[in-house]
Parts: C-alpha cells; sequence; structure tokens
C-alpha cells in the first residue's frame, strides 16, 4: 500500500464527506411529481380502516395538494405499489410539498425518494467462462437442493436456454407461493419445473421514465437483455454438454446448484433498475417464498436507512430470506463498494483459471500475449505484417481518438491498418466497431493504468487482442517511435490452468465499508471474470445492435457474475442445513474462504503489483465443499443487527425503519459496533493515542460433531498485540454456543492498516476470521 496511504485517507474523508452531503444537495423543483418510497408502521392503522391500503391511500390522499384534489384523478394512480411481506408501505407519485406533509403524518416512518440501480456487468466485455471444475462435478447429486428457490432480481429469462431445461426434476416444492406472470413472448409453458416462477415489476419506471414501447421491448418476463439469464443460469443452471461461445470455453455449463428452482423478478428494463421496482420485487420474492436471492445490482451508498435495498434486504433477513448482492465494479478505487450492509452478503470478483490468450506478433518479430473472444472469417494470415497505428502518445494521458471513440478515426490512416485503441469511455467492443467501421482491418485494445495488467477477452466483431498496461506501453511505444510499424494477430482459443488463479480483478469495488469501518466489506469474492453462461436469443454476444450472431451461451464479466455463484453456493448450503439463518451460512461461506492461488502464494490483486487484502477480497476465496460443513458459525439475529445500528448515531426515526413497527428498541448490548458478531473482525483504534487497548467479542455456535475441542491460531501483527480469551473452546453438544474477546493491544500505531486472521482449529476444522486493525490519524 505504501505510497498510496495518504490517498487512502483523503478518500475516505471525503466519501465520507459526499456520503453525507449529496443526499441533501438536490432539491427539485416543489411541482414536480416523483416517485417516493413511504415506509409505513403497519401496526398504527387506525381503526376507522378496514385493511392498510385503505388507510395509506387515504393518508396519500389528505397531503395531495388542492388542484389535485379538485380533478377527477383517483388517488389510486398516486400509489404505485403496494408493499406489504419485507416492510410495509408504498410507492407513490409525489411532490415536494406533499412529501414534507406527509412526513408529518401519524404511522409515517420515512420518505425516501426513487433511485436508480444499475446492472453490474462490465458492459459488453465478454469474458470466458469457466465451468466450475472445482465444484459442481465434485457436489454429490444427493446434494440436488430440490426444495430451495433462488430469486433473481434482473432483466428475466430466455426460458427457451437448455440451462432451464427441467428433465429429472421433481414436483415444485409445496411451499411455493409464486407464480407465472405472463405477457408478451412469455406464456405460461415457459415456466417449468426449473423456472418456477417469473414476474415482472415496471410500474416505477414507467412512473418515471413514461410507458415501455412494447414494440421494442418485451414487458414480460422475457429477457432481451441477457443480464439476467446469464445470472439466473450460473445460480442454477441445468448441465449442458457442450457449451460454448463460438468455440471458446468448450465444455458442461452447469449453475452451481443445479437441483435448485429459478424464480425471476425482472426488474430492470432499457433506462435502469428503479428502487420502487426492486422493493416490490423483493417484498413478493418473500411472500412468494424464495429462500435465496440474488441481487447483481447496485446503486450509490449513502447510509444504511436511506438505501432502499438495506431496508428492504433487512426485511428480507428477518424472514430468513439469504440476499447475496454484488460489490460493484468500481475498482480498483478504495472505498468502490456497493450493498455494504451487514445483513446482505457483499461479493466481490476473482479470475479463475481458463483464459483465452492471443497473440500480437509485431514487426520486429517480437511475440506479445494478450486475450481475445474473437471468431469469424476476418482472420489475419499470421504470416503477414500489416501496418499498424496508433493516435495518441505514450506520455499524454489517452485522448478521444486513441480510445478510438465514435466518430474520432479518419478513414485514410486507418484503412487496412491494425488500430491500437486505449480502453476508457466507450465500451470495448464499440471500439472494435469504430475501427470496423473506418476500414481497419484489427485491433489492439490496451489496458491503461485503471486496468493494470487484467486481460478482458471480448467478442469483437473484427480481429482484435486485449492487451495489458505494461504490453500495450511496448506495443505503442514501437508504434509511435517506428517510421514503418507492422504486426499481425493470432488466435489461440482457450487454455486451461492459469497460473496464478484466482487473482482479484481489478473492477472489482474495494473497501473499506464508508459505512462502518467496524464491518468488514466485501464479504468474499467469486469468480466473476470471463464467466460462460446462458445467453438471450435476442442479442448478439457483444451486445452491439449491429452484431446478428446469436449464439446460446456468452462470456461476461463483473460483480454481478460473481454474486449468482455465491447465490447457488448458499443453495446449496440451505439444502444441507435447513435451518440454518442467513447468517450462518454468510458465515459458513466466509470462515471456509481460502486466500491462497494455486502456486500457493498468497491472492494476488490484478490492479497492482501488491497482494490483495481484506479490503480487496474480505474473507476471501469460496470454497464451496469446505462451505457445507464450516465446523463453527458466527450467528446474528434480527434484534443483533438493530443493535449495530444502535450503535451507528441514527436517530429514533431512521432506525424506526428496522425496528419491527418501534416493537424493537435499542438495549444497548453492543459496546461498538464492532461487537456485531461478524464472521470478520475489524479493530478500529480512534483517533486518540491515549486508548490503546480495544476489546472486542464474539460468539462461536457448535454445528460441528457434538464433542469438539477447538485452540486459537492468531497471526502476529507489528502495530499491536492480540489476545484471544478463551484460547480453548471446548464443546459438548450440538448447537453450543462460546462466548470468546479478543484484546489489541497497541505496540506502535500503524498509519496503514493492517491485515492477519484468527483460526479456530480442531484438527478438521478451520474457522478462519479475517482481521484488520486500523488506527486512525490522531486529529
Ligand atoms: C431437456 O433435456 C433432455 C435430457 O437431456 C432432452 O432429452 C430434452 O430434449 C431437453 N429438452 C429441451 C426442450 O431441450
Ligand atoms: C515513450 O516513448 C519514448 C520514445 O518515443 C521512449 O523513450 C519512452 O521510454 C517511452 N515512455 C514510456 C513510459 O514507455
Ligand atoms: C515496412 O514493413 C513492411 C512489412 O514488414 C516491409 O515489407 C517493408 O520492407 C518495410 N519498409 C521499410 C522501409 O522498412
Ligand atoms: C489524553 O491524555 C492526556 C494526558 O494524560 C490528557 O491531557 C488528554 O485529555 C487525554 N485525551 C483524551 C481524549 O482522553
Amino acid at each position: 500500500m505504501g505510497g498510496t496511504q495518504l490517498k487512502w485517507w483523503v478518500l475516505l474523508l471525503l466519501s465520507s464527506f459526499l456520503a453525507t452531503h449529496l443526499v441533501t444537495c438536490t432539491k427539485n423543483n416543489p411541482i414536480t411529481k416523483k416517485t417516493y418510497i413511504v415506509y409505513m408502521d403497519k401496526l398504527a392503522k387506525p381503526e376507522e380502516f378496514n385493511d392498510h391500503f385503505q388507510w395509506y391511500s387515504s393518508l396519500i390522499n389528505s397531503v395531495a395538494s388542492k388542484t389535485e384534489k379538485e380533478t377527477d384523478v383517483g388517488q389510486e394512480n398516486r400509489i404505485i405499489y403496494h408493499y406489504q411481506t419485507a416492510f410495509h408501505g408504498v410507492a407513490a407519485q409525489l411532490n415536494e410539498e406533499e412529501v414534507e406533509k406527509l412526513q408529518e403524518q401519524n404511522g409515517v416512518m420515512a420518505v425516501f425518494p426513487e433511485t436508480i440501480y444499475h446492472l453490474h456487468t462490465t458492459r459488453s466485455p465478454m469474458f470466458l467462462g469457466l465451468e466450475r471444475e472445482d465444484t459442481t462435478s465434485i457436489i454429490p447429486d444427493k446434494l440436488s437442493d430440490h426444495d430451495v428457490v433462488v430469486g433473481v432480481l434482473d432483466t428475466g429469462v430466455w426460458p427457451e436456454s437448455p440451462s432451464f431445461n427441467d428433465t429429472g426434476m421433481t414436483q415444485i416444492p409445496a411451499h411455493w407461493k409464486g407464480t407465472c406472470e405472463i405477457g408478451r413472448g412469455f406464456a405460461k409453458h415457459h415456466c417449468n419445473k426449473k423456472v418456477i416462477g417469473a414476474r415482472v415489476f415496471y410500474r416505477g419506471y414507467e412512473a418515471a421514465s413514461g410507458k415501455i414501447n412494447e414494440q421494442e421491448e418485451y414487458k414480460s418476463p422475457r429477457d432481451q437483455d441477457g443480464h439476467g439469464t446469464h445470472t439466473a443460469a450460473t445460480v442454477a443452471g441445468a448441465p449442458v454438454r457442450g457449451a460454448n461461445l463460438l468455440g471458446y470455453a468448450y465444455g458442461t455449463a452447469r449453475g452451481m446448484a443445479p437441483g435448485a428452482r429459478i424464480a425471476a423478478y425482472k426488474v430492470c428494463w432499457t433506462g435502469g433498475c428503479f428502487s420502487s421496482d426492486i422493493l416490490s420485487a423483493v417484498d413478493q420474492a418473500v411472500a412468494d417464498g424464495v429462500n435465496v436471492l440474488s441481487i447483481s445490482l447496485g446503486g450509490g451508498v449513502s447510509s444504511y436507512y436511506r438505501d432502499s435495498l438495506s431496508i428492504a434486504a433487512f426485511g428480507a433477513m428477518e424472514m430468513g430470506v439469504f440476499i447475496s448482492c454484488s460489490a460493484g465494479n468500481g475498482g480498483p478505487d478504495p472505498i468502490s463498494l456497493t450493498n455494504v450492509s451487514p445483513w446482505v452478503t457483499t461479493v466481490g470478483a476473482s479470475t479463475m483459471d481458463r483464459d483465452f490468450p492471443a497473440t500480437v506478433k509485431l514487426g520486429t518479430g517480437k511475440i506479445l500475449t494478450g486475450a481475445s473472444l474473437y471468431k469469424g472469417q476476418r482472420n489475419l494470415d499470421i504470416n503477414k505484417q500489416y501496418p499498424l497505428v496508433y493516435h495518441g502518445s505514450n506520455s499524454t494521458s489517452p485522448t478521444p481518438s486513441s480510445m478510438c471513440l465514435e466518430g474520432t478515426l479518419d478513414r485514410r490512416s486507418v484503412a487496412g491498418k491494425i488500430v491500437i485503441c486505449d480502453r476508457g469511455i466507450s465500451p470495448r467492443v464499440q471500439k472494435g466497431q469504430v475501427v470496423k467501421d473506418a476500414g481497419g482491418i484489427g485491433m489492439i485494445l490496451s489496458n491503461t493504468a485503471a486496468n493494470g495488467d487484467e486481460l478482458v477477452a471480448d467478442c469483437h466483431l473484427l480481429p482484435a487482442v486485449a492487451v495489458g498496461e505494461t504490453i500495450g506501453k511496448t506495443i505503442k511505444h514501437y508504434a509511435s517511435s517506428s517510421r514503418n510499424a507492422s504486426a499481425t494477430l493470432a488466435f489461440l482459443g482457450t487454455k486451461l490452468r492459469i497460473k496464478p488463479s484466482p487473482v482479484v480483478a481489478a473492477f472489482s469495488s474495494r473497501g473499506p465499508n464508508i459505512l462502518s469501518l467496524e464491518i468488514l466489506k466485501p464479504d468474499m469474492v467469486a469468480p466473476g471474470v470471463n464467466i460462460l453462461a446462458a445467453w438471450t436469443g435476442d442479442l448478439g454476444p457483444s451486445s452491439l445492435p449491429t452484431d446478428h450472431r446469436r449464439t446460446k451461451f456468452n462470456i461476461l464479466s463483473g460483480t454481478s457474475m460473481s454474486c449468482p455463484h455465491v447465490s447457488g453456493i448458499a443453495a446449496l448450503i440451505k439444502s444441507r442445513h435447513p435451518n440454518w439463518s442467513p447468517a450462518a451460512i454468510k458465515s459458513a461461506l466466509m470462515t471456509t474462504a481460502y486466500i491462497h492461488d494455486n502456486t500457493h502464494n498468497p491472492l494476488s490483486d490484478a490492479s497492482t503489483t501488491t497482494l490483495s487484502g481484506p479490503y480487496d477480497h474480505g474473507a476471501g476465496h469460496i470454497n464451496p465443499l469446505k462451505a457445507l460443513d464450516p465446523g463453527l458459525v458466527y450467528d446474528i439475529g434480527g434484534q443483533d443487527y438493530f443493535e449495530f445500528l444502535c450503535t451507528q448515531g441514527l436517530t429514533s426515526s431512521e432506525l424506526v425503519v428496522f425496528s419491527k413497527f418501534g416493537k424493537r428498541t435499542c438495549r444497548h448490548t453492543l459496546a461498538s459496533p464492532g461487537d456485531l458478531n461478524y464472521p470478520a473482525i475489524s479493530a478500529v483504534f480512534p483517533e486518540s493515542t491515549n486508548i490503546t487497548t480495544l476489546t472486542l467479542h464474539r460468539t462461536v455456535t457448535n454445528v460441528g460433531p457434538p464433542v469438539s475441542s477447538y485452540h486459537v491460531a492468531i497471526s502476529m501483527f507489528k502495530g499491536a498485540f492480540v489476545k484471544v480469551e478463551p484460547a480453548r473452546l471446548d464443546f459438548t453438544s450440538k448447537r453450543q454456543k462460546i462466548s470468546f474477546k479478543v484484546t489489541f493491544t497497541t505496540k506502535s500505531r500503524q498509519t496503514t492498516p493492517e491485515y492477519g486472521s484468527i483460526i479456530w482449529k480442531d484438527g478438521m476444522h478451520k474457522v478462519r476470521s479475517p482481521v484488520v486493525i486500523t488506527w486512525l490519524p490522531p486529529l
């Protein structure tokens, strides 16, 4: 970290400033109506109303501005959604004046404006997928978790995909209350014993963006984007032999939990994913009976209580639903995480051991390696050399033409040549389209400092090779310094057993958790680079409108792809341990994660030459088989999370959305936020140098053999002594809980966080908690 330490703290302070001030700076025209989410206290309903909806309608009606009341616009039209399971309230169209009035009303807990969420795919990049050699093929078929249902909030499903074939599946579980909504391109028969539910949520979207054009967009669960099909198949797709993308990544594609059921909740449309729709989907999914929710989307992080998804997820967690969310693709910048609430599982992305190598042979004879998913008739002759051109210089930052943005390439200087394009601003495959349109015959796509040497293989429309920053510099130097630069490109197909892997992806969002340093985030990493999974029949693999190819599978990258891996593994754990809480499942995933790669070295980070740390990979890379049998778990219930929120300086009116309608109050059982029984430990020494000792508490539950004995192993830290008491835990029964405390004593305050671990071992299990110690800089 060395030279970046200053930057780290500046960013930390800046972001916390933004987080607290941004919300207040966005005042809108008081007359314009927008969608607001209104959280209601269900228990406050006055007796005169027969039901909650009647009461909510009457409240909205009572604050509606005069002119509105005088017209015959029914107030029901103001209400877009009625939420009644994961939390209670409505989404309604209101202007600012009305919102102010509404906030005064009895029973109204909070009113927040609609926000827009985004899919966490690195769009149009088609990375290469991999089977999960290390997981599913080893998991016995008996573990097929036929009664576990995973709700996928996304862009819908392409039901004809072979990944959703339900051959051999048993009857739909009796607890399932969901349904298959029909619409254009989607009929009842499109649901089966694999895809057991499909619903659409668009009222918030339409209220903000106008009616969906049904000619251009399926207003039904049918997925025309591909993202939702890809994520759903990653969670629970049936095994498909011979799956591939244009010959790349050939093999058997299967979801993490091939026996689980999928329920698709379509919440994203061409213009984005709106919070009122997402909330309605979470609420409905819980009522339908999902066990796991897979949410590969995110918005900004403002606070636990202002983030609609955070509040809805809290309600779902209380109903026993495990929620896996993508961490975001804002890496490698620190503090770029989304979905940081402790009750959701925040998943970062890493590489697999599969690659799609391609080479650039320069006129000097030098051969350099990159990656590509190009397949087509326009192949270059590997025995010839073609002129090479770059419209930038190695000494300046990328320019519009060096990035091959639309309209920046001159046909005269490009035609018949291989063009070097820098990454940035426009989608990678679109740069290829720009080069092709200008008459270029090939492209070398060069990473810049932002991506380092992490390779992105794409399904380009012309021969193209992606190269890392270092190799890119070499090629650019050659192209700019040689009068007669030339090159040719060759595509080598799929290569397995790449070393090292996994490596944390450069794009994977990084911690720390801006809202509470004491809660280490992300929670873990899972495969999210070059993932092969099912694809829509409506769009080519590059997602470009000019791409007329149709493929059953596609290769994508992003934390959008890593999140469903964890959702699927969570479904497997749930099927093995039906009574485990969402926190117990997360604990199992975290304490069994590994932090070494396949060369037996510590995990590395694609964006730097330094090692990856807990702010990059959380507890580490998921280890599915181990997670089925973790030995001990750190369990957390609704009241515990609430107690954590009580330490976060929230006012009682801010806390109320988590309080089970005021029934829950702060008991102040946690001395500090770091005392939440989280499977990761983050000790934060305050600014005051007087405080040199910190004690944190944890409780583990025995889920292994009834009689077992664990001893602790603690890593060494430069800045502190760490003591665990007791250092030995003797269990005599199943589900027995034993508490211990961890005392940190400062030796010397460090200017950067220190990383290590606490591991409980019984000879069979290793229950590992990552540990971070931070000394806040003295004021
Ligand atoms: C589903 O899979 C079965 C068994 O592999 C196969 O016989 C059947 O044709 C498939 N159905 C569809 C619709 O692809
Ligand atoms: C940039 O190119 C010049 C020659 O054109 C070369 O001397 C220099 O080393 C290059 N710089 C980098 C950072 O590659
Ligand atoms: C320029 O490069 C081409 C292709 O490598 C080669 O055939 C030609 O002789 C070169 N011309 C000069 C002046 O170096
Ligand atoms: C720290 O200790 C010094 C000296 O004992 C004392 O003057 C100061 O008030 C203390 N600061 C805090 C924040 O406790």
